[in-house]
């Protein structure tokens, strides 16, 4: 039985005094025991919100890291900065990152494995544009990203990571993809999990879905076989966020 994952994207949301007010406002209300809740801030906010909810059940996650252990790489941030910083996950590959960005299946491999090596759970997001799947391409685009992802990667490091899977257009827009949409990709990515791995590791692997989720939604959504909770952008800058880890 997977355990579902409610991980809360603040994007570039939050300087820090703010990130601690909205850290404690929450606290008290995500406190679910029974999904792991997961805060995933700007690199700045990352030590003070980490001392402002110690003793809680949440997880504090990055935005995004390098692939480097340290040196000179102006203004990036190593995973080894993060541990030390009690940061337990960090988000991969974001849709923001891939298109704003240009990172590739490649550079974004390599941060997956740096993550891998340093006990960070990298949180590898996948996902298609309108117009892929409008061409019908869904499926086959985002096998392709998840096989680019873990290329190298052994099946008992793949079981420390998460999937969470956003289609860009439903991204921010308030456009939630319908449970069926949902549903179908997340189960094709564990069967493209069991293709690259076996069915053990495929069916253990949690699968998040992004992009509008909100409180009226969330619980639908977690519902399916194949949806393991999810990855939430706007709402998670909200008291809602309470009502969608206690969907
Ligand atoms: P929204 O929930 O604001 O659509 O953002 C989703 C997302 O990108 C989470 O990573």
């Amino acid at each position: 039985m997977r355990r579902k994952v409610i991980a809360g994207n603040w994007k570039m949301n939050m300087t820090p005094s703010e990130a601690v007010k909205l850290a404690n406002d929450l606290k008290g209300n995500v406190a679910n025991d029974n999904v792991d809740v997961i805060f995933c801030v700007p690199a700045i906010d990352i030590v003070p919100v980490v001392e402002a909810v110690k003793g809680t059940n949440i997880k504090i996650g990055a935005e995004n890291m390098y692939i480097e252990e340290k040196g000179a790489y102006t203004g990036e941030i190593s995973a080894n900065m993060l541990v030390d910083a009690g940061v337990s996950h960090v988000i991969i590959g974001h849709s923001e990152r891939r298109q704003l960005f240009n990172e590739s299946d490649e550079f974004l491999n390599k941060k997956i494995k740096k993550a891998i090596e340093h006990k960070l759970i990298p949180i590898v997001c996948c996902g298609e544009t309108l117009e892929q799947r409008e061409e019908g391409i869904t499926l086959t685009f985002i096998k392709d990203q998840i096989k680019a992802a873990y290329e190298g990667i052994s099946s008992e490091d793949a079981l420390n990571t998460i999937i969470a899977y956003e289609p860009i257009w439903a991204i921010g827009t308030g456009k939630v993809a319908t449970t069926e949409q949902a549903e179908e990709v997340c189960a094709s990515i564990r069967k493209n999990l069991e293709e690259i791995y076996d069915a053990k590791t495929a069916e253990e692997i949690r699968i998040l879905y992004g992009g509008s989720v909100n409180a009226s939604n969330a619980a639908e959504l977690f519902a399916q076989n194949n949806i393991d909770g999810g990855l939430v952008g706007g709402a998670s800058l909200k008291p809602e966020f309470a009502n969608i880890v206690n969907y």
